[in-house]
């Protein structure tokens, strides 16, 4: 155990002054031990198996997925089984991790909404099929990834229900208004501007507003914008930090392997602050990480929280706290970088990447269930030429392909968000022949290039690998039509995968390009451990990075332009993907193609 009972005792006397640190911890020791019982031979077992780094090995290739949309042709209530029966397809394209977004019974935000942490929604199927779905994963090698959701609860999760009858006890779970106004100023910018404008939700049982960072039911009494609400959660009281950390423990006894804390860095809660990553945010880190470690020492903890770098790597404490984050930074300057054929932003954000602890890993990723975010442009670009790239790709991605906007307020000049797949963003749907369709089918690769060789955990989103165009359905649905992140939230069916062994679709080329792509990585441990140094280079079209693992050493070169570029190779190397020697001098790289030269010595 890396952090020792002590220090989680002295860190919970920290937290919470007011009570008894030796009731705390004894309280704490107990959940631990009450899930170390009914933790079965099995789970027992995998954890011996696994490699105490396993999510940093080459061979850990990420997949998000709805297990609804996914698994479409199944029947209803069986949609979890359904999976089961589909895992083949993933481990034929190299999966080894699936991310399976909230399967919990919930009432809103395709999920995120929780109503209940221990019973699966009722329309994908029971928890004993989720233990089901775990056990099936893990006998094929593929690990579990699911969502904590522990910044907010749905209000109709009990606790919630509680607060509405007025059960005093449950007054402190949330946190309540005092000015009884629903007016506090909060320093948090609006989440989903189009849909749930501000931070305060009106309860009428009570009378009374609730903070609500993301989703409100009635921002303003009287005026209802939602169907539930995310009511954020008081840390400040034990209970709360006890009720989730049991929640993980049930689930991490269902077979999870990694859990990702959903919109963490906004746990504690300061009146008059952003409330965004406050010291406290990363010493219930450690918290949740020993009570995690204790029950199954192999399972991980991964980060989402779109912040500042400098906030973000302190998630990050060798052995000791979480070990994967998302990377926010590189998603938009890579989406640049290929919209613009210009690589210096990114080759420039890519060199300050902040050093951290070696069993720790970035999750590399250009789309997934949510938008793509342009937040982090202004944040590492300041003034003028922040704002002037990021109106540049939100115009771009939205007028020149097939982006709906997200995070984008009526008036304003460009939002911070752009949704759709990949295949859409890149133009796909806009191309008229077989020569540009052929275009965007090299862009992806390049992106996909890029996510597998430039170190840490790649992440696939569901139907990236068969270059799916964007499902415009979501309009017609009043419960969905204002939030354009379900363009790309669509039904996958089993025709849909089939088009994958038809020979000339643009499903067979991107399925079994990145599939072969996956297999190399796998091959070679330098892909997943070692060290990235980017390579200053005077040509803004290619992006040059090299990496060193023991005697290894890959030199990416990756041409992000329409025209054939030249590089000086300085010495001889095995181009891994044909096998071919390439010798010292001048190489020619094709346009949006890319290498990876290998050489062990
Ligand atoms: C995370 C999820 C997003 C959700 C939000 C609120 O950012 O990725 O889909 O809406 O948290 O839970």
């Amino acid at each position: 155990m890396a952090i020792s009972k002590c220090a989680i005792k002295s860190l919970l006397k920290n937290l919470y002054p007011d009570f008894s640190s030796k009731e705390l911890i004894d309280k704490l020791d107990s959940i631990i031990t009450l899930a170390k019982k009914e933790r079965c031979r099995d789970l027992k077992n995998w954890d011996k198996r696994l490699d105490k780094l396993w999510y940093k090995q080459s061979e850990n290739i990420m997949y998000v997925l709805y297990a609804d949309l996914f698994a479409a042709d199944a029947a209803k209530e069986a949609k979890l089984k359904g999976l089961i029966e589909r895992l083949d397809y993933l481990t034929d394209l190299g999966v080894t991790n699936i991310h399976i977004l909230p399967a919990l019974e919930s009432s809103g935000d395709a999920g995120f909404a929780v109503d209940n942490y221990r019973k699966i929604d009722p329309e994908l199927g029971t928890m004993a099929d989720f233990k089901r779905l775990t056990r099936a994963a893990h006998a094929k090698g593929i690990k579990i990834t699911f969502d904590l959701v522990l910044n907010h609860v749905s209000d109709s999760h009990k606790w919630a229900s509680e607060l509405k009858r007025g059960n005093k006890k449950y007054f402190d779970y949330f946190i309540i208004d005092e000015t009884k106004t629903g007016k506090s100023r909060l320093k948090i910018p609006d989440m989903f501007p189009e849909f749930a404008p501000g931070h305060w939700d009106y309860v009428p049982e009570i009378d009374k507003y609730v903070w609500a960072t993301f989703y409100s039911r009635y921002p303003i009494k009287g005026k209802k914008y939602n169907n539930f609400a995310h009511w954020d959660l008081n840390y400040k009281n034990p209970d709360v930090l006890f009720g989730m950390i049991e929640n993980m423990l049930f689930l991490a006894n269902r077979g999870v392997d990694v859990f990702r804390l959903d919109a963490v860095s906004y746990l504690w809660k300061e009146l008059g602050t952003d409330c965004l990553c406050l010291s406290q945010v990363y010493e219930f880190m450690y918290i949740f990480c020993y009570a995690l470690e204790s029950l199954a020492p192999k399972a991980t903890i991964l980060v989402e929280a779109c912040v500042a770098n400098n906030d973000l790597v302190k998630f990050f404490k060798k052995d000791a706290s979480a070990q994967l984050a998302y990377n926010f930074t590189i998603m938009p300057f890579l989406w640049y970088s290929v919209i613009r054929e210009n690589v210096i932003m990114l080759s420039s954000i890519l060199s300050f990447r902040s050093f951290i602890p070696r069993n720790c890993s970035w999750i590399t990723f250009d789309v997934c269930h949510d938008e793509v975010n342009l937040e982090r442009i202004e944040a590492n670009v300041p003034g003028k030429k922040g704002q002037m790239i990021t109106k540049f790709l939100f115009d771009s991605l939205i007028k020149d392909s097939k982006g709906e906007p997200f995070r984008f307020k009526e008036g304003e000049k460009y939002g911070y968000g752009v949704s759709g797949t990949k295949w859409s963003l890149l133009g796909g749907d806009l191309a008229r022949n077989e020569k540009e369709i052929n275009i965007v089918i090299k862009k992806i690769m390049l992106i996909n290039a890029f996510k597998l060789s430039i170190g840490g955990v790649p992440l696939f989103y569901q139907g990236e690998e068969l270059a799916l165009s964007n499902d415009y359905s979501y309009k017609k649905d009043p419960k969905k039509s204002m939030d354009s992140r379900f363009v790309k939230r669509q039904k996958i069916t089993d025709e849909m995968r089939e088009r994958r062994k038809i020979r000339k679709t643009k499903e067979y080329k991107v399925f079994n390009e990145l599939k072969k792509l996956i297999d190399i990585r796998k091959r070679y441990k330098i892909f997943g451990h070692g060290r990235t140094r980017i390579k200053r280079s005077r040509n803004s079209k290619l992006l040059v990075f090299e990496r060193k693992f023991g005697k290894e050493r890959l030199l990416v070169i990756m041409n992000f332009c329409g025209k054939q570029q030249r590089y000086l190779l300085k010495s001889a190397f095995k181009d891994l993907a044909s096998g071919a020697d390439v010798g010292k001098g001048k190489i020619y790289i094709e346009p949006y193609s890319f290498l990876w030269l290998y050489h062990n010595a």
